[in-house]
């Protein structure tokens, strides 16, 4: 699959859906929500405060949100797979059942501008069609000073002893592994979206001409992963 191709990317993560959380366990080792929660931890969001988690998927992310500030209201996620929301309501349904799901794209997400506090994508950026046009839109719909904090996979430039331990982490775990299940396909498309993926710099300075007025960039998992930190 070519990236950029934002239905043939649904489709994908439609695919997925059921998996998709089995996954995430096995390819971080569980350390995914660890990060994620780091992400929280430096963005520190504050009840009564209105979020939005964009790119949702099955809802990882917002529940997070939901258990750090010990409440479901004002949440919001949005994703363009409907399956991975199903997942999300399913999961949600119980204990944080005011979390509100969305259909919807992150490049053009109708809702009304300047009325989040927060904004939280997780490992979204990178498969969008252009991550530009989503940090447009997320600037859109913050309010003038909110916060947003923006987590991914790092891209390396040039031979590195970081690069190497992605390409032999995906290459020779991630893509067998999800080989077994039928989803080998699927999982190398994580190579192929960081092909294009711009990290440390170039991320401040995309998000900066997005029009943000504050950017910072942190890295974690021993330089793997990335945080984008966003002022509106
Ligand atoms: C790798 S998953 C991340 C899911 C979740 N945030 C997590 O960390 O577990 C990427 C998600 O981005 C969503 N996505 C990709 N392009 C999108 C778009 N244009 N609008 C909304 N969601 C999109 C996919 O459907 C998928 O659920």
């Amino acid at each position: 699959m070519k990236t950029g191709n934002t239905k043939a990317i649904e489709e994908m993560f439609n695919s997925i859906s059921s998996k998709y959380d089995f996954f995430n366990d096995i390819f971080s080792f569980g350390l995914h929500r660890f990060w994620k929660s780091r992400l929280l931890d430096i963005l520190n969001p504050i009840l009564g405060e209105k979020w939005i988690d964009i790119c949702c998927g099955t809802g990882d992310m917002s529940i997070l949100l939901a258990r750090y500030m010990k409440s479901s209201e004002n949440i919001i996620g949005i994703d363009s797979a409907s399956q991975s929301l199903l997942v999300a309501r399913e999961r949600s349904k119980q204990k944080y059942s005011s979390i509100e799901w969305i259909n919807g794209d992150a490049l053009e997400t109708n809702l009304t501008s300047r009325q989040f506090d927060g904004l939280l994508m997780a490992y979204g950026l990178r498969n969008l069609s252009s991550p530009y046009a989503g940090l447009r839109e997320a600037l859109r719909i913050l309010k003038p000073g909110g916060r947003a904090g923006i987590l991914d996979f790092r891209s390396f430039e040039g031979p590195s002893i970081q690069g190497l331990f992605q390409k032999i982490y995906l290459n020779f775990y991630v893509v067998p592994i999800a080989s077994l299940f039928g989803f080998g396909k699927e999982y190398s498309y994580i190579k192929k979206s960081l092909l294009n993926f711009p990290s440390g710099e170039k991320q401040i300075h995309l998000a900066l001409s997005a029009g943000f007025k504050k950017a910072k960039y942190q890295t974690l998992a021993m330089g793997q992963m990335g945080i984008l930190l966003l002022e509106a």
